[in-house]
């Protein structure tokens, strides 16, 4: 996310501020021993022809990170002719590849629903039977089997935040209870039926199935904190869900929905009030992304209403095919800023993976009690039973995970952690006294079905680490891969390795980026079923299209497939003015490539900002309509040929 905060060109990312003032070593310093070995051999011909750090180079033997493993089932090669980078208002794709924009925000979840008003006068009642806004983390799940679970599916996807200048004819100068209730409907997740044809292409289809889970849907809790733990008792049952990023999917057939900057929908005008160190550590504060919604509904004002922040902060598990199953906040994950929740098996029992992102807050991994057919069995939820860990990376290239349990180490009463739901309601404190591993601003997580190998991005960071850091500040951010012990992802040690710095080469020489591959901010990552990764962009918009940031050769917000096993990238797409490129996942058959393009002609002082009289200042994507707006989509890419996508 990019959001804006008061003034409309802010300096910087609420993200990119830490909240962490715990001293635990951040990452950077635990990186440097790695990196400066490392940043001698890239500083040769090495680096520059091999581009990467990869298991099959000669680098990689000076790391003891994980080793290549061979790849299972097919190559993931990378067939298609990369582009170049492009700050135009479009989408660029290679040669022989077409885009087709669906349920863009605004879009009824049901033909013949509320239709979209291009001056953005629709009201509340309206949001809350069309797709919501800022599209983000998704998945398809397929109905049928064979070729017709390719051609109909369950298209799911999360709304992050919100753009008042756009969503509301008068901007936000005023805020009303109404505009309110628009914006939570605008939020949370967006459940429709889409179909392919050969004529038409993907549509949206009637479905019993279809529904949005907004801010203002009921929910419930289960795991340690249930729905009566006196820290939910707020006004009003419990309701909604908000700032959904990224996302996850169970092997049962559930979709996670995960809560990142919950925190920035708070404040208040009380006189006198200060967060506790608790607020503080979520980074709860008077005025939040400068919403302003507490103005005119107290739910949000959070010195009336202060449990209701202990409210968010969850993965929230969804059933995509039952409409009248209550959304269940699943808290044995933690209280965090969740980005997405990345599942994976290993030996029967579920293992989800969390980051925490803001820069120097910490990578978590849940594992399941029992194996997840059994606790289902038994009927419990497989997320509700298990241990909480977080990471801590050494400088040897190894690396533990530190059980989040109450009762152990330093999580005791005499501690002052009351019980597991203490601990877990205050997941981020709990990290603090385990001793874990600050990061810089973990985004998404991917686990390469090849190997099992882990990848984060890290998305940039303040650069606060020692010096030998050679990344200090990080503007371009990395990623990070591990290899759980003995291959096992239930493991509580690992080894890891940096698997690539992003960045530009002009500007920065110790990117293991080229002239060709050059990008920054890493945020979406994804392993198609072949094992291809690919990497979305998410520069901010402080800093996109910038010079004095280093970001004007990078262009727009981008998505590029990389080859883990040889190292291999090219860039796939580039996406319209102030966007970022966020959410992504395949039909079963890889043909259909659904990309979100979100936030499109969001404020940006490359471009300009979008007011209530011309919001089309910055991006008019996908509409183009001289009296229109821009608005988040979905794209659906194909093949001309048909083929599978990126081969
Ligand atoms: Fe919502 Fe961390 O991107
Ligand atoms: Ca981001
Ligand atoms: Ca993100």
């Amino acid at each position: 996310m990019s959001v804006q905060r008061r003034p409309v060109f802010p300096e910087f990312d609420p993200d990119e501020v830490s909240s962490n003032l715990s001293a635990n070593r951040p990452f950077h310093e635990v990186a440097a021993a790695r990196f400066s070995r490392r940043s001698v051999l890239a500083s040769g011909a090495v680096a520059a022809a091999a581009g990467f750090l990869t298991g099959s180079t000669g680098t990689a033997q000076a790391t003891p990170g994980p080793a290549p493993a061979e790849p299972t089932g097919r190559r993931p090669t990378l067939g298609f002719t990369p582009v170049p980078t492009s700050d135009a208002d479009g989408i660029t794709l290679p040669a022989g590849y077409e885009a087709q924009v669906i349920i863009p925000w605004g879009t009824p979840i049901r033909p013949g629903g509320p239709a979209w008003r291009k001056d953005a006068s629709n009201s509340a009642a309206d949001q809350a039977e069309q797709v919501g806004m800022n599209h983000d983390g998704m998945h398809f799940f397929p109905l049928g089997k064979g070729a017709e679970g390719s051609r109909r599916g369950m298209l799911v996807l999360n709304h992050e935040y919100i753009d008042q200048q756009l969503l509301f004819p008068d901007g936000d100068a005023e805020m009303t209870r109404e505009k309110v209730a628009k914006a939570l409907a605008a939020h949370g997740v967006s459940i429709v039926e889409i179909v392919r044809t050969d004529d038409r292409g993907w549509q949206v289809a009637d479905s019993p199935r279809a529904r949005r889970v907004t801010t203002d849907t009921p929910v419930t809790f289960s795991g340690p904190v249930g729905p009566r733990h006196p820290a939910l008792r707020a006004d009003g049952p419990p309701r909604g869900t908000i700032n959904n990023c990224s996302h996850g999917v169970t092997p049962w057939g559930t979709y996670l929905a995960c809560e990142e900057n919950f925190n920035a929908y708070f404040g208040t005008e009380r006189a006198g009030w200060e967060p506790t160190p608790e607020q503080a550590r979520y980074g709860i504060d008077h005025e939040g992304f400068g919403y302003r919604w507490h103005e005119a509904d107290p739910r949000f004002d959070i010195a009336v209403n202060p449990h209701e922040a202990n409210r968010f902060g969850w993965v929230v598990e969804i059933d995509p095919m039952d409409p009248d199953a209550v959304p269940v906040k699943r808290t044995a994950l933690g209280r965090i800023k969740h980005e997405g929740c990345v599942t994976t098996e290993a030996r029967g029992r579920i293992v989800a993976y969390t980051g925490d992102d803001q820069d120097g807050d910490y990578l978590y991994k849940f594992v399941g009690e029992g194996t997840w057919r059994d606790q289902r069995a038994r009927g419990r939820s497989p997320l509700d039973h298990g241990t909480l860990y977080v990471a801590r990376f050494e400088d040897d290239g190894k690396g533990r995970w530190l059980p989040l349990t109450h009762g152990t180490g330093p999580l005791t009463r005499a501690g002052g952690w009351a019980d597991q739901a203490d601990v877990l309601l205050r997941t981020r404190e709990a990290a603090d006294a385990l001793g874990a591993t600050p990061m810089d601003r973990p985004e998404w997580i991917a686990v390469n079905p090849a190997n099992q190998d882990v990848y984060c991005s890290l998305t940039n960071g303040s650069g606060r680490g020692g010096a030998a850091n050679p990344r200090t500040p990080n503007p371009y951010g990395h990623i990070i891969r591990w290899r759980e012990s003995r291959g096992d992802n239930t493991a509580t040690t690992f080894t890891w390795d940096i698997f690539l710095l992003a960045g530009d080469p002009a500007y920065d020489e110790r990117t293991d980026l080229s002239e060709d591959t050059r990008f920054g901010s890493p945020d979406g990552l994804w392993f198609d079923p072949d094992g291809r990764l690919w990497i979305l962009t998410d520069v901010s918009n402080s800093s996109q299209n910038l010079p004095e940031k280093g970001y004007d050769r990078i262009g727009n917000n981008q998505m590029l497939a990389a080859d883990p096993h040889t190292g291999e990238i090219r860039r796939f797409l580039t996406g319209p003015r102030g966007c970022e490129i966020t959410g992504v996942i395949t039909t079963p058959d890889q043909r259909t490539l659904f990309v979100n393009v979100q936030h499109p002609g969001e404020a940006t002082p490359a471009w300009g900002e979008p007011t209530p009289g011309n919001p089309r200042a910055v991006s008019n994507w996908p509409d183009f309509d001289p009296e229109g707006r821009p608005r988040s989509a979905t794209l659906a890419i194909r093949r001309t040929d048909g083929g599978v996508i990126g081969a």
